[in-house]
């Protein structure tokens, strides 16, 4: 199996109306787009006739027609020429799916298990991408670590003197995911954000993680509990991340936010909690991938990092990106021994 033919996220729905949309997925450019009785269709952003990219055109009833010389294509790439109607031009179409607020791409045919994120207790709070300019790895490097949410997270974890307090449990037994259980001291918070959402600046911070690989993806289960009684905040967070490479040097970060029943109701919820949760997470995920951004040296190989003792996961994650995202029978080459 190689990236392609895993089911990948690769666009919010909501920014698929009656326009189409070119994407790229793992290099491979595809156009996207919603026929007049809502099917979608994803084929080879390229005209079979000239080249021209089918994702400049539109859609008249349930075809997408090309802007160059008005050839059409069905959502299976089946096309229509114009001029030479005994021709059967077909594009290379995908399969393609609508769920959970996002579309989803994978090879034809493919066998790719669909990722099961059905969180029954939970009210999803927003839906957001980040396109980062750096390769799928470093994305889940970062998001495999805790160390850096004292300097890279305004809200979320710990401050950076209180790093040694940090405590991570791995569970690598699992050859198909990778499990960590993080708890550390909160950072400070604004007093409007304590109240909102019933946290304390000195409440124990948790984060379990789960870490898969078709496609690549992290669900985070987040809460707090009061310092003195132990007591678990009646708020918590379920994250989800997905990691959709659009090349080799670029990746698009797919963010689910969700929370457990709203204190207020519904109604406050939609009113407060949910704008300023959104506003939080755009902040948090603009302000990591300013930081990923910056790195000096883009490189995936781990050879001659200098991994420390939170940085566990990050070798096993990638033997296993090889292994069952990339198809690939190699594990890869360990980093300086991590201390
Ligand atoms: S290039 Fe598309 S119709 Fe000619």
């Amino acid at each position: 199996m190689n990236e392609l033919h895993h089911w990948h996220p690769v666009l919010l729905s909501k920014f698929l109306k009656q326009k189409p949309v070119g994407i790229q997925l793992c290099g491979q450019e595809i156009a996207l787009f919603r026929t007049k009785n809502g099917e979608i269709g994803a084929i080879e952003d390229s005209c079979p006739h000239r080249r021209m990219r089918l994702s400049n055109g539109w859609v008249e009833g349930n075809k997408l027609v090309c802007p160059y010389h008005g050839w059409n294509y069905e959502i299976d790439g089946t096309g229509h020429s114009c001029s030479t109607p005994n021709l059967r031009p077909c594009a290379k179409s995908f399969d393609v799916v609508e769920k959970y607020g996002l579309i989803w791409v994978k090879a034809t045919g493919s066998q790719a298990q669909f990722p099961n994120i059905d969180f029954p207790d939970y009210h999803l709070v927003c839906a957001l991408e980040h396109h980062v300019h750096v390769p799928l790895e470093l994305l889940v490097d970062t998001n495999s670590e805790i160390e850096h949410a004292a300097l890279g997270h305004t809200f979320f974890g710990h401050a950076l003197s209180q790093v040694s307090e940090v405590e991570v449990k791995f569970d690598f037994s699992d050859p198909e995911v990778t499990r960590l259980a993080e708890k550390m001291p909160q950072k400070p918070l604004p007093g409007i954000l304590e109240k909102l959402f019933s946290v304390n600046g000195s409440d124990r911070f948790f984060d379990k993680i789960e870490i898969r690989f078709s496609p690549v993806y992290k669900t985070s289960q987040l809460y707090w509990e009061n310092e003195q009684t132990g007591q678990r905040r009646k708020e918590q967070l379920r994250s989800v991340y997905f990691f959709t490479p659009v090349n080799e040097r670029e990746t698009k970060w797919i963010s689910l936010y969700y929370i457990t029943a709203p204190r207020w109701g519904i109604f406050l919820f939609n009113l407060l909690q949910k704008p300023i949760l959104t506003a939080i997470m755009n902040h948090e995920g603009n302000r990591e991938k300013h930081v990923l951004e910056a790195l000096a040296d883009k490189r995936v190989e781990l050879d001659g990092m200098c991994l420390g003792r939170l940085d566990q996961a990050i070798v096993e994650n990638r033997q296993r990106i090889q292994r069952i995202y990339r198809g690939h029978k190699q594990g890869v080459a360990k980093a300086m021994a991590i201390s």
